[in-house]
C-alpha cells in the first residue's frame, strides 16, 4: 500500500517515522492511554522504537494497516495517534473494511484533535482506490465500554453504535465488554 499523507488547516498527518519514538514514548506514559489501548504497560522507549519503525511500516507494506502520526502542522510537535487496522477485503467489488484506533496526547487534549484528525483519515479511507484512497464501504470501531471519550468522538464522526460485544477486548490479561460501531460510506460527519 503507498504511503500517504494527509492535512487540514491545522493538523498534519504522515506515516510514522523513527524519529518519532521519542515523542511516541512520552505520550505513551499517559495512563488514560495506557487504560484503555492495547500499548503495553509499562511503556519504554523500545516499545514506541517498534512501533514506529518496524509494526507500522510493515502495515503499511502489506496493505493491513494505515497508521498516522498527527502534528501540529505549525510547529511539528506531535499531538494524537490515529489510522485503520485489519484492513481486508479491498478487493473487493463492494468495498472493503477496516477499524479505526486512536489516542490523543495528554497536552493536546480537548481540543478537536482526535476528531478532526480521524474524520481525514476516515474520508481518505472511503475514496476509491482509483482516487487513490483506500477503497472501504466499512469502518469498525470497538471501546471498552465506559471509555466515554472514545465512544464521544466516534459518535461525533457519525459511527453507529451497534451493540454491546461481551469480553471483546483482551486489557492487560483480562477480558472486557465493548461497545461495537460502524461507519458507512456517507455517514461521515
Ligand atoms: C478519547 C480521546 C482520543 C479523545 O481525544 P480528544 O482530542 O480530546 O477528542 P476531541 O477533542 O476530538 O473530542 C472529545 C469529546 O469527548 C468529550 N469527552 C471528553 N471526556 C469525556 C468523558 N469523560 N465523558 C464523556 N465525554 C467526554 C469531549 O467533551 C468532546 O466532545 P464535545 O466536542 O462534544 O465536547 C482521548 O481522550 C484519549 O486519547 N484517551 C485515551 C486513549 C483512548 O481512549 N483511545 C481510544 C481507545 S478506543
Amino acid at each position: 500500500m503507498e504511503e500517504v499523507e494527509l492535512f487540514d488547516d491545522r493538523l498534519y498527518l504522515r506515516p510514522w517515522r523513527l524519529g518519532d519514538a521519542s515523542a511516541v514514548y512520552q505520550a505513551c506514559q499517559d495512563p488514560q492511554i495506557q487504560r484503555w489501548t492495547s500499548v503495553p504497560s509499562p511503556y519504554r522507549l523500545e516499545h514506541a522504537e517498534g512501533f514506529v519503525d518496524e509494526i507500522s511500516p510493515a502495515a503499511w507494506r502489506s496493505g493491513t494497516g494505515a497508521t498516522f502520526g498527527v502534528f501540529d502542522r505549525a510547529t511539528g510537535q506531535l499531538l494524537a495517534a490515529t489510522g485503520i487496522h485489519h484492513i481486508a477485503e479491498r478487493e473487493a467489488p463492494a468495498g472493503g473494511r477496516g477499524e479505526l484506533g486512536y489516542w490523543c496526547a495528554e497536552w493536546a487534549r480537548g481540543k478537536g484533535v482526535m476528531t478532526d484528525a480521524s474524520r481525514l483519515v476516515c474520508k481518505w479511507a472511503f475514496t476509491d482506490t482509483g482516487a487513490g484512497g483506500l477503497g472501504l464501504a466499512r469502518i469498525d470501531w470497538h471501546a471498552e465500554v465506559g471509555n466515554d471519550a472514545s465512544r464521544r468522538v466516534a459518535e461525533k464522526l457519525g459511527f453507529t453504535i451497534e451493540g454491546m460485544m461481551r469480553q471483546r477486548i483482551v486489557h492487560q490479561g483480562q477480558r472486557n465488554d465493548a461497545w461495537a460501531a460502524g461507519l458507512l460510506r456517507g455517514e461521515l460527519r
